[in-house]
Formats: structure tokens, sequence, C-alpha cells
């Protein structure tokens, strides 16, 4: 990874935190864009210390198209380039589906979905003139089998998934790669989030008990290899694939 340049978004917490902190290590000059600027500088810090990569935080709003716009410019200019663009962002509550509020939905999928797309809009014409590039996106198992009490989240992800499989066909000729990482129940604070209310938090332990390779939810660290394995040149005849990392909670063709 060393010479490439890697922008994840929500890379100041949980498994955004594991792949900055695995391209950082692998050598990648590394920026966390994240709605928490707090916790983007200091995950930046503590990784700048940590591994001899340049690591920076823009904070950012994927939500919002002029904010990603500023913040793409701003590390064009400090970098020159984007070779790796990690789409990891997301957002959601446990809640059954009747019982949800259409400002919920538009949240869910204003983060989930539009983000991703406002990132894609913006950092794809500079992959595309930099003649390649590399993207992969934290889509989930529920976009692949659904999910009980992440209905509106599910649908944003299995949007992220077609989405995805479009763009590596659009820009193959571009040289641009796009791939698709599904987690499973991961110990972050989305998935810990399922135990402020009573059901969400039975679900939480029926899926625990569902994986199984070990009857648990995975550490972010589980997530990360898989991502630095598909933004590599190892990779570089694989494109549009959708690689779950779930302990085998879901085994979907
Ligand atoms: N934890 C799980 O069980 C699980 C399972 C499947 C998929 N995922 C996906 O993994 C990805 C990472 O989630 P996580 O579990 O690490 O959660 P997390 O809450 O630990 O981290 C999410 C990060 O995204 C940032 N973020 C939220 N809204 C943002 C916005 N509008 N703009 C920029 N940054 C924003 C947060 O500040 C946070 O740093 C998400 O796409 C999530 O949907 C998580």
């Amino acid at each position: 990874m060393k010479g490439k340049v890697v922008l994840i978004t929500g890379g100041a917490n949980g498994i955004g935190k594991a792949i900055a902190t695995d391209f950082a290590k692998a050598g990648a000059s590394v920026i966390i864009a994240d709605i928490d600027g707090e916790a983007g500088t200091q995950t930046a810090v503590s990784l700048q210390e940590s591994t001899d990569a340049r690591v920076t935080a823009v904070q950012t709003d994927i939500a919002n198209l002029e904010n990603v716009q500023s913040s793409v410019a701003q590390v064009i200019e400090e970098y020159g380039r984007i070779d790796i663009l990690i789409n990891n962002a997301g957002w959601d509550r446990f809640g059954l589906f009747l019982q949800t509020q259409p400002e919920f939905w538009d949240k869910v999928i204003d983060i989930n979905y539009k983000g991703l797309l406002n990132m894609c809009y913006v950092v794809l014409p500079h992959m595309i003139e930099q003649k390649g590039g590399a993207m992969v996106n934290i889509a989930s198992d529920a976009g692949r089998a659904g999910s009980m009490g992440e209905s509106v989240y599910a649908g944003c992800k299995a949007a992220v998934i077609a989405f995805s499989k479009t763009m590596a066909r659009e820009h193959a000729r571009d040289n641009i790669r796009v791939n698709v990482v599904a987690p499973g129940i991961t110990n972050t604070a989305i998935f810990n989030a399922f135990d402020d209310t009573s059901l969400g938090g039975k679900v939480a332990q029926a899926m625990k008990n569902s994986v199984p390779l070990g009857r648990r939810a995975a550490e972010p660290n589980e997530i990360s290899p898989a991502v630095l394995f598909l933004a590599s040149d190892e990779a570089n005849y694989i494109t549009g694939q959708v690689l779950s990392v779930s302990g085998g909670l879901t085994m979907v063709d």
C-alpha cells in the first residue's frame, strides 16, 4: 500500500477505525472522513504516532453533497489524488418498520445510501482522471438476507450492493474496481445500540447464537483484512463482488 492515498468514511470508530489501522500499518496515506471530527482527529493522531503512515482527518458529513465536495477538494489539494475509496460510514437504530417514522427513514437513507452516492459522485471523476482506482463499499448481510428490526437500513444496504455492481460495470473501462464487504454482526456502536430496546437485545442475542463460527459477534479487526485485500493490487481481477464476513451467519450465493 506504500504510496497509495486512501479515503475512509466513518474511519473514526468501529470497523472504519480498524480499516484505517490496517491501511496505515500497510504504509498507505490515510484520510479519515467522519462526521465526528473530534474522534476522527483522535484516531488520526494515534495512528500517526503508532505507524509510519501519514494519517489525517477531514470532518465530513457524507449526507451533505456540498460538504463532501469541499472535503474531497481539500484532500486533492493536499495529496494530489485518491487511489482508494472505502465507503464505510453508516448509521441505524433498531425498530420494527411499522413503529418507525418517515423522518427516521430519511436519516437512514441519507447516511447509508445517499451518503455513498455523494462520495462516489465526487471521487469517481478524480479516479477516472488518474486512470484507475479501487473502491470497497461496506454493506451488510442485512442487505443480502434481511434483518429483523433493520428494514430501511437493510433496504439501503441492498441498494449499496446493486449500485456497487453497477459502478463496477460502468467504470471497469476506467480501470476502477468496485467491490463490497458485507459484515455480519460486529462489536461496534451500531450493533451494541440494539440493546437499547428489549426486543432489540433479544434479536441481537439470537443473532449471536446463530453464528456458526463461535456464536459471537465479530471484532472490527476481523472485518478489515477483507477490505484491505479487495482494495489491494492482489485483487486486480476482482470487481463487482460481495464478500460476507460474518462467521457464516448467512451463506448466500
Ligand atoms: N456493527 C455491525 O454489526 C455492522 C454490521 C453490518 C454492517 N455494518 C456496517 O459497517 C459500517 C461501519 O459501522 P460500525 O459498525 O463501525 O459503526 P460505528 O457507529 O462504530 O461507526 C460508524 C462511523 O460512521 C460515522 N458516521 C455516521 N454518520 C456519518 C456521516 N453522516 N458522515 C460521516 N461519517 C458518519 C460515525 O461517526 C462513526 O465514526 C457501516 O456501514 C455499517 O452499516 C456494521
